[in-house]
């Protein structure tokens, strides 16, 4: 199966380690930086949502304007829109980016960041609203007569579309969490399922519950996995591991500063979602895992989404993506400190090695299937 890879579409330039040096929304930044993905092999982009950030929808509609190879990932929480509005403007995205849309639909791990546009529902009534939300709106763009819904959440009488979107049926639907909430409701609808980078045993632990609850849907196949790390690379180890430590020394020097390194999960002294936790309790367990996962970014976040490094070599952070190819993962998501630059240099470096790898493995695989069809026919 051929590999996609993920980078993220950031409005401006601060990361964990640095503050942002312009606006929330600085149109040219996210231009440069969705540009740099597209001219360096990557195949699509997240734009992320958080309560006060600038809204991601039009800034995918902006992009996908003027970019015309690379797809967008949009994540969109239920809570702020009915799901009959968000359809057309997903319908209408798609039309606009000629079929390049994603949607990743975000539940919420917190209570405060969720209170703060006005959801009041606990997180396990959150994935139920969020299931159902999912069902509307995948019904809104593949129906063409006017219907009813009568829901737990949602009801509304009448209802049909005048925009679809460009591809047929429908646009994939992304997914995360950690939760057994989270695994019934993304396994049950999600065409790809997003985690966060952990161990590689932990990783297959996560795969096989999002497998078992598509199963126990019904469905006969699976989501898609989907994997995020954090690469942190340089032409040899050692200038690596050194960039590792700086990095994470920055992090700590920001947050003892009483800087406010994510905007999400601000001001949290223990993360409520259960995928933060997990990632806390692995950094605990252990710094290093595997070829060259590293936990101490996560712990110097507390656990704040997408934060457990790779480090080494291009060629060591090759192979260690490989190992989650190997394990099921076909979307590897990855963003660097520098925003801008990783991404530039992971597409040079990182990129071209897991895809010629992923070629190899396909082909070899390809090979050993038409022999076995071979002896089998005799
Ligand atoms: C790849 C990925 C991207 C995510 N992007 C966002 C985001 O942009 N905004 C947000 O509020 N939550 C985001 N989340 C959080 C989840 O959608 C979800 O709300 C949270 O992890 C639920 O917690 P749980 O682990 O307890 O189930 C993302 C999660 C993943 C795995």
């Amino acid at each position: 199966m051929p590999v996609e890879f993920l980078g993220i579409a950031a409005t401006h330039d601060g990361s964990e380690i640095t503050p942002r040096s312009g606006a929330a929304f600085d149109k040219e930044y996210t231009l440069r930086l969705a540009r740099a993905h597209e001219e360096h092999g990557w195949d699509r982009v997240l734009f992320a949502y958080g309560s006060g950030s600038p809204d991601p929808a039009p800034a995918a509609a902006y992009i996908a304007s003027r970019l015309d190879r690379l797809q967008i990932l949009l994540a969109h929480r239920p809570n702020v829109s009915y799901p009959t509005f968000a359809a057309k403007t997903f319908a209408t995205l798609d039309q606009i980016s000629e079929g390049r849309l994603t949607v990743h639909f975000i539940t919420g791990g917190n209570d405060r960041e969720q209170g703060r546009e006005g959801d009041v529902l606990t997180k396990d009534e959150r994935y139920a609203r969020t299931r159902e939300y999912i069902r509307i709106v995948k019904k809104i763009w593949t129906t063409h007569e006017p219907f009813d819904h009568e829901g737990e959440h949602y009801r509304f009488h009448d209802f049909v579309s005048d925009v679809f979107p460009v591809q047929q049926p429908r646009p994939n639907v992304s997914f995360g969490g950690s939760s057994p909430a989270a695994y019934a409701a993304g396994g049950a609808e999600a065409d790809i399922y997003c985690l966060w980078g952990e161990p590689l045993e932990r990783t297959a632990e996560q795969i096989e519950a999002v497998k078992a609850a598509a199963r126990a849907a019904g469905r006969t196949d699976v989501p898609r996995i989907q994997v995020a790390f954090r690469p942190i690379i340089a032409p040899t180890e050692e200038l690596a591991w050194d960039k590792a430590h700086r990095t994470v020394g920055a992090i700590k020097a920001r947050r003892e500063r009483g800087e406010a390194i994510t905007k999400r999960h601000n001001g949290q002294a223990q993360p409520q979602n259960t995928g933060s936790q997990r990632l806390i309790a692995i950094a605990e367990a252990g710094e290093r895992y595997d070829r060259a996962l590293w936990t101490p970014t996560a712990a110097a976040t507390g656990g704040a989404g997408n934060s457990n490094a790779l480090v080494g070599t291009p060629e060591t952070v090759a192979q260690a993506l490989l190992d989650y190819y190997d394990l099921g993962v076909d979307i590897l998501s990855a963003r660097g400190y520098d925003l801008l630059g990783d991404a530039i240099d992971f597409g040079r470096h990182v990129i071209p090695i897991v895809r010629e790898e992923v070629a190899k493995r396909d082909a070899e695989r390809a090979a050993h299937g038409t022999q076995t069809l071979a002896a089998v026919h005799g």
